[in-house]
């Protein structure tokens, strides 16, 4: 494997140095055709991409010797018909892509109504070239760090067409290193095209830019020289402390109710069967109560969970096998969960409590749980437990940040730890009023909303379905009261509580403040 790597290494720098490229730094990648994933809508475009993947590939191997062996054809059904609006994308360390150009003023004679309401009600960015939906997708699906490179009509570097797409990447984190701001597209279409690469929230600021070929000091959503908006940083002082819960990779980790009060009669077993928070629990169960049990031997070594043999049984019988199929760690690892979270553990290690919160749904949840409940890896965890920092966090200003980060597919939240909750500024300098008032409205709030779940026997979702008609008006009063002492923490009027982009954009103006040193920042102490 080494020895091929080297060779590997060696035929791209000489490649590079053929074609005059400069040859990149750091390890060179190699990228397997079966690592590749793609989408067309037409069944024959898919064919053709099989085919010049397949021909370019001999081409390769004809200049450079073999990599992978050419017979029999490496399997491409990775690469497949779809509509890439309307499908989910696979995960990949890389997005590129030219995708269909349709003027906005031509998408409904050519897509139809239907087409066209729902690119409306699912991006709701009204009617933009075609090509900026895909801006949207690429931007929404990638994660830090990642980069992404797409072709798309000139048009895209105007108005509303950039509002929607180019101005939509970097306010999400996307700083534009390479481009080309407009040339003739080659083929026989009559259109000019832009080509936009990008990283996205990169740990460090790029400093190289190129556009249309010439070094810059930065690219703006007009594909011109000079710097971009400001896109919201992670700040250090947050790190560490927002998670995503444990993965178990094996349904056989799962306990019923009766089977685990059983073996917590046996206090072998004890806090090694634990109750299992799913997101459906944690929206749909009174009081966002585990309705699962999980058997959660932590990272404990093999010697160490002997000492529950019941336990070790049940996961050698009903986790085990499925996990040597797998092979590789999941099979060596087979009695631990297989994200078992150590620093997740560490965090909350020695707190009474600690914040739970939806990742995906319709709504932003957030609710108490303590060191017994094991998360799982559909629940968010924030290592706090206090009233303030639980209160800033269901209030109107994190709400709507988290939904401007959000995913607009399906209308759904997506809430990630690593963008979301990151680059989340909490008030910076609250006076100790400020904060007990927070504190003090968030108690009250999780109080009563705990009380009416109970009281009526339903979820968190019920509860707020039925809110949204207007039911548990004292509930309402008590959300809004919170948003009040959480902006007049932020030391912002009240007036502004409840309006979503005024938040979002004053939330960003004090991101960028925090991170170039304007403001100080340790919301949790020193
Ligand atoms: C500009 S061409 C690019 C073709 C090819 N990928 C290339 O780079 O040469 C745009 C492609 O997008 C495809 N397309 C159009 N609408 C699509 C959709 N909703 N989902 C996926 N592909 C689509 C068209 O069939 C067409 O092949």
């Amino acid at each position: 494997m080494r020895n091929l790597e080297s060779e590997l290494k060696r035929r791209m720098v000489t490649l590079a140095e053929e074609k005059g490229l400069p040859v990149p730094p750091g390890p060179l990648p190699y990228y397997p055709l079966s690592g590749l994933h793609g989408m067309d809508i037409l069944p024959v475009a898919v064919l053709i991409a099989r085919i010049t993947l397949w021909m370019g590939h001999r081409q390769m191997i004809e200049t450079h010797g073999p990599a992978e062996d050419p017979l029999p054809l490496a399997e491409l059904s990775n690469l497949r018909r779809a509509d890439a609006l309307r499908s989910a994308w696979p995960a990949t360390d890389v997005i590129i892509g030219n995708p269909p150009f349709i003027g906005d003023r031509t998408i409904r004679r050519k897509l139809g109504d239907d087409y066209v309401e729902w690119l409306k009600k699912t991006f709701r960015v009204g009617v933009i070239d075609l090509s900026g939906y895909w801006f949207r997708r690429a931007a929404e699906q990638m994660e830090p760090g990642q980069r992404a490179g797409l072709v798309s009509t000139n048009t895209l570097r105007e108005n509303k067409h950039r509002q929607g797409s180019l101005d939509y990447v970097v306010q999400r984190g996307g700083v534009i290193t390479d481009a080309v701001s407009s040339q003739k597209w080659p083929g026989d279409a009559q259109v000019h095209v832009s080509i936009t690469n990008w990283v996205m929230s990169p740990e460090d600021p790029p400093t190289e830019f190129t556009l249309d070929g010439e070094p810059v000091s930065g690219i703006t959503t007009q594909l011109r020289e000079g710097r971009a908006g400001w896109q919201p940083k992670r700040l250090a002082a947050n790190k560490g402390r927002s998670f995503i819960g444990c993965q178990p990779t094996g349904d056989g980790f799962l306990l019923g109710a009766d089977e685990a009060q059983k073996l917590l009669e046996d206090p072998r077993n004890a806090g090694r069967v634990r109750p299992y928070l799913t997101s459906r629990d944690l929206a749909n169960s009174v009081d966002s109560a585990p309705t699962r049990w999980i058997i959660d031997f932590g990272t404990m070594p093999l010697e160490d969970a002997a000492s529950s043999p019941a336990l070790l049984d049940i996961v050698r019988l009903r986790v085990r096998p499925e996990r040597e199929q797998a092979g590789g760690d999941l099979a060596r690892l087979w009695w631990q969960l297989w994200r078992p979270r150590p620093a997740m553990r560490t965090a909350i290690a020695d707190l009474d409590r600690y914040i739970v919160c939806t990742l995906t749904g319709k709504r932003f949840f957030t609710a108490w749980q303590t060191g017994l409940t094991c998360p799982s890896n559909a629940v968010g965890v924030i290592a706090a437990d206090d009233d303030f920092t639980m209160g800033v966090l269901s209030s109107r200003a994190h709400d709507a940040w988290a939904w401007w980060w959000s995913s607009t597919m399906k209308s759904d939240l997506r809430y990630t730890p690593t963008s979301t909750f990151q680059t989340f500024p909490f008030p910076t300098a609250p006076s100790s009023r400020a904060r007990d008032r927070v504190a003090e409205a968030s108690r009250e709030l999780h109080e009563r909303r705990s009380a009416l779940s109970r009281e009526r026997g339903i979820g968190l979702t019920a509860l707020y379905n039925l809110y949204d008609d207007g039911a548990f008006e004292d509930l309402h009063d008590r959300h809004r009261e919170l948003d009040e002492a959480v902006a007049t923490a932020y030391g912002w009027p009240v007036t502004i509580a409840q309006d979503g982009d005024e938040l979002v954009a004053r939330l960003s103006a004090l991101n960028e403040q925090i991170i170039t040193g304007e403001v100080d920042y340790s919301p949790w102490g020193p």
